[in-house]
């Protein structure tokens, strides 16, 4: 069954927004909860370990019933029921998404074209459990004899930002395996990585669905040729192993077809973690970490497809969101966690959530006429509150915002946990109640100086508060994000699963690459002419 197609903004409840949004618009917070004293309990969401509390955002009673409405109307319910089930939603590129079926149970079935590929996921994890195993024992080593101490993923978008983001989030449970990641395609950044690496005892693990992408191939062969000054042909099979759906093009670069990791057509990139593409996750935290990730989401899974919408996590965030960016017109939204280790969340997030859902044509191929995907942007609190803050508090802009944190702190540190959640607790607060011209009086402010401590407040947030930064807890975490972006694709009535829009940049960087050799002459605008030129002339 495909996806139901509705134009949101012919449906009923859209119109019952927009009329309700002409005095929603003004409606002051610290008003709402001064008249209703259950306000935060009505509005919060206790599921598992999470504790999520939409209570500050410019909602009522009213607001959110359209909004579920609209949930309703654009068949939300029948979208979901048809990404697990293994439909053809990628219809622009004829593909199921099946990140689900990744982290579902044994004993699941999910058909794609009438086979169970839930057989096939665990044909695969098993193999990522072996081979975890035998690296972190030392079982397998390097040309030399000696065990790996090093690994390098060697990847980009997908197959880079969400392995690099969990390894960096769960250092905390890592091993003696040191992780790099490489990649960009700029050859500073794969030169100081090898830096620091001693070809004996490193693994490389080329990540790359397409096995075709300029950056990642051109890194592994630097690699490749930097190992071969040390080692032997034969040697590149100890070393070098690869996550791919192309296993001609990886068979080809050299690799030993027992070191191919599969993937499959139906894992988009920016959901490829939970596949074997998280192998340098597995390598860097070991196997039952890396297995606890896929339990956390796959517990995410469960809850966004039982639970009714009124109490479901992604589906609220989702119609939230989406009452800012349509209604209110908010352009971006920023995403701070309160935890350094979830220092690259944000920066994950963009890929998936901007590539997805950055679309301006809906599922009938027709222009939309209405707001899509949100810029997002973050920072960890309580960093950012020393940078970016300001223009949050007393900018022009509505920046909706959501706040992570966790109850406790891994190393247990109470002093600075304590300190930490007070800020995180003290700007949500500050954001719902701002600070009145009458307060700024009463600290004697002097006359001309009281307009600028005035904040008007009324900024909208969500507090995701979390008990501990764990494996499985991270993993509902990411999923919870994952269904918010699928909720949002339904609503907006686009496909979310495709990236077209990344594609003519690579195309025309492939023309340009071939002038640079003398092999293509190209058509470009004066400025592109004109940027060529001092090209050619300072490099
Ligand atoms: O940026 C476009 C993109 O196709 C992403 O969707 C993907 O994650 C990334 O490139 C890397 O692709 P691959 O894994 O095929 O190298």
């Amino acid at each position: 069954m495909a996806l139901p197609s509705v134009n949101p903004t012919k449906t009923t409840s859209w119109k019952k927004l927009q009329e309700h949004y002409k005095t929603a618009k003004d409606l002051k917070m610290k008003d709402l909860f001064a008249k209703d004293s259950q306000r935060a309990n009505k509005f919060t969401i206790t599921w598992d370990d999470f504790y999520v509390d939409v209570s500050k955002n410019r909602i009522t009673d009213e607001t959110f019933k359209y909004l579920l409405e609209l949930a309703e109307e654009v068949k939300l319910k029948a979208a979901i029921k048809s990404q697990f089930s293994g439909d053809i939603i990628n219809k622009t590129e004829g593909r199921a998404v099946l990140h689900t079926a990744l982290r579902a149970p044994e004993s699941a079935v999910v058909n794609v074209d009438g086979e169970n590929v839930i057989p096939e996921v665990y044909n695969v994890k098993r193999s990522i459990e072996t081979f975890t195993n035998e690296v972190i024992n030392g079982d397998r080593k390097g040309y030399t004899g000696k065990p790996f101490t090093d690994i390098v993923n060697i990847g980009i978008g997908g197959s880079d930002l969400g392995p690099a983001m969990v390894v960096d989030a769960l250092q905390y449970y890592k091993n003696h395996l040191t992780t790099h990641f490489v990649s960009n395609v700029d050859g500073d950044h794969v030169n100081e990585v090898i830096k620091k690496l001693n070809p004996e005892t490193t693994l490389f693990v080329i990540v790359s669905k397409t096995f075709t992408t300029q950056e990642t191939i051109s890194n592994a062969n630097t690699i490749k040729s930097w190992f071969l000054e040390s080692a032997s042909q034969e040697d590149i099979a100890k070393h070098f192993v690869a996550v791919s759906t192309n296993l001609d093009a990886v068979k080809g670069f050299g690799i030993n077809p027992k070191n191919i990791f599969p993937m499959w057509d139906w894992v988009g990139g920016r959901f490829s973690l939970w596949s074997a593409v998280g192998l340098s996750i597995s390598l860097a935290v070991g196997f039952n970490n890396y297995d606890s990730l896929l339990k956390g989401a796959n517990k995410m899974d469960e809850h966004f497809k039982n639970e009714d919408f009124s109490s479901n996590i992604p589906v609220v965030l989702g119609l939230i969101s989406v009452w800012y960016n349509n209604f209110f017109k908010a352009e971006s939204e920023a995403v701070i966690a309160y935890s350094q280790y979830l220092n690259q969340f944000a920066t994950y997030l963009q890929q998936g959530i901007m590539e997805s859902n950055g679309k301006s044509v809906d599922r009938n191929g027709n222009a939309i006429d209405y707001e899509t995907g949100t810029l997002i942007w973050g920072e960890p609190g309580t960093n950012s509150q020393h940078a970016f803050f300001q223009l949050i508090h007393q900018g022009t802009k509505l920046i909706p915002a959501d706040f992570i944190g966790f109850t406790k702190s891994l190393h247990g540190n109470t002093d600075h946990q304590d300190k930490l959640i007070s800020n995180f607790l003290a700007q949500t607060e500050a954001l719902l109640n701002g600070k009145t011209k009458a307060q700024v009086e009463d600290e004697d402010t002097p006359e001309s100086i009281v307009p600028f401590k005035v904040f008007e407040g009324n900024k909208p947030t969500n507090t995701i508060f979390i008990n501990k930064l764990t494996p499985e807890s991270l993993g509902k975490l990411i999923a919870m994000y994952e269904h918010k972006i699928f909720v949002q694709g339904v609503i907006w009535n686009i496909f979310s699963y495709d990236q077209f829009g990344v594609e003519l940049g690579k195309q025309l960087a492939s023309k340009i690459l071939k002038e640079f050799s003398g092999d293509a002459k190209n058509e470009h605008d004066s400025s592109t002419v004109n940027l060529l030129k001092h090209y050619r002339e300072n490099s």
